[in-house]
């Protein structure tokens, strides 16, 4: 599949892992050419099972079906109005988690998510998915801890876009987790944000990872 990440940050990285490790098509844009291209060429030496690697500037064409928004909130909103039509038809990924300017709460008023602010910002036609907020940048690179493979939580009001997200997920070695319509981007949201306010107290260096068992 071809893949546009945006942001060649530490999440960039993350998430551009496990595409290279699941054999995709990817495509790094920052809004910093160099950053890019950086990032570029540590996932090629990543790569496995005939994927490929391109660094691209922030006017390029978007190109592939996926594009995945690896920028904070709420940037992440100002990036889908600039990017606009350009996402016409695309399954956009969110992966934010939208903390406060102090990190102590949730920047979302009660009642939505950044999620789906974003599905208000998108032109009509285009899939939001949320997706990664709730892993940590560092576990994506080995997308494991302790010897488990990731659990990746997804939300999403369209079934094939979300399971378009979800085989990204698989192919990387993780585990997807379809946790229902868009509306749970709330939920993940406040998941993702107990995550990182258990990072100093407990000592895990984000190191940690929210597992589902049974
Ligand atoms: N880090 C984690 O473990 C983690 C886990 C789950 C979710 N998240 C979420 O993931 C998102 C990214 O976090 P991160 O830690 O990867 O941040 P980061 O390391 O700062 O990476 C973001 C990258 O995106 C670039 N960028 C920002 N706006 C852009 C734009 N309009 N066009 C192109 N590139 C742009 C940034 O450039 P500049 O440096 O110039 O700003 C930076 O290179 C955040 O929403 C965060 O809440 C993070």
């Amino acid at each position: 599949m071809q893949v546009t990440v945006i942001g060649a940050g530490n999440m960039g990285r993350g998430i551009g892992h496990r595409l290279v490790a699941g054999g995709h098509e990817v495509t790094v844009v920052d809004r910093d050419p160099e950053q890019a291209g950086r990032l570029a060429e540590e996932l090629r030496e990543a790569v496995q099972g005939g994927a490929t690697v391109e660094a691209a500037g922030p006017d390029a064409e978007l190109s592939g079906e996926v594009v995945i928004l690896a920028v904070y909130y709420p940037g992440s909103l100002e990036l889908a109005r600039e990017l606009g039509d350009r996402l016409a038809g695309k399954v956009v990924v969110d992966i934010t988690n939208p903390l406060n300017q102090t990190f102590d709460a949730l920047a979302t008023a009660p009642g939505t998510s950044a999620a789906e602010e974003l599905a208000a910002s998108v032109p009509a036609g285009t899939r939001v998915v949320k997706a990664f907020n709730t892993t940590f940048a560092g576990t994506l690179v080995e997308g494991q801890v302790a010897g488990q493979p990731l659990d990746a939580l997804i939300a999403g009001d369209d079934e094939e876009a979300k399971e378009t997200v979800a085989q990204l997920v698989r192919d990387g070695g993780l585990r997807a987790i379809n946790v229902g319509p868009l509306e749970r981007a709330r939920q993940l949201e406040g998941l993702g944000f107990l995550g990182i306010t258990l990072q100093q107290p407990l000592g895990l260096n984000f190191q940690s990872a929210w597992k589902l068992i049974s």
